[in-house]
């Protein structure tokens, strides 16, 4: 497990991008965390540094988003925020192999869906939630989220450790 603070959305991105040259075809990386904890922040930074083409945004009406790379491996972006269960996930058949996968709301739906992944986990602290609830979503400034990331399955390890060597 690695625990660490990103500061503001800059970081935020900045980790996506740390995490895409370690990734490959098959990967799936889960992200999980309330609205607004980040989750598409840290894809449009691995969108980026993967040279994907399209706008990274929160697919929440479209369900999952493809998205070419420079690499010929695409981007497959899923917001599984109205999913209930593994079963509607995996009946979206998305190609998992041969694509990089990024799950935003995805814990506890990935059942025979795939047995390694990548979890990242972004929380808000209380008292800055609190404070932009006041202050209104437009006026939400840069708050750290602590972060955690753990692998499950043999490829989840695998990439949780390259990760912690790249730090
Ligand atoms: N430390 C931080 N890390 C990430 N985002 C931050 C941070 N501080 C402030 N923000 C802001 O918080 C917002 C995060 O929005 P984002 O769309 O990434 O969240 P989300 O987790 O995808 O939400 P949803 O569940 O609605 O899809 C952005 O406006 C971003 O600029
Ligand atoms: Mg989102």
């Amino acid at each position: 497990m690695i625990t660490l603070t990103v500061d503001d959305t800059e970081g935020m991105e900045a980790l996506g991008a740390r995490l895409a040259p370690l990734l490959r075809a098959g990967d799936l990386v889960l992200l999980n965390g309330e609205l607004g904890a980040g989750k598409t922040t840290l894809t449009r930074g691995l969108g980026a540094a993967l040279g994907a083409r399209g706008a990274v945004t929160s697919p929440t009406f479209v369900l999952a988003r493809e998205h070419p790379t420079a690499s010929g491996v695409p981007l497959v972006h899923v917001d599984a925020y109205r999913l209930a269960t593994a079963r509607e996930l995996d009946d979206l058949d998305l190609d998992y192999d041969h694509a990089i996968v990024v799950v935003e709301w995805g814990a506890g739906k990935l059942d025979g869906v795939s047995d390694s992944w990548l979890s990242i986990d972004i929380r808000r602290r209380a008292g800055d939630a609190a404070r932009d609830d006041l202050a209104g979503d437009d006026l939400a400034g840069d708050d750290p989220r602590d972060v955690t990331i753990t692998g499950t399955g043999p490829r989840g390890l695998e990439l949780e450790a390259s990760l912690q060597t790249a730090e």
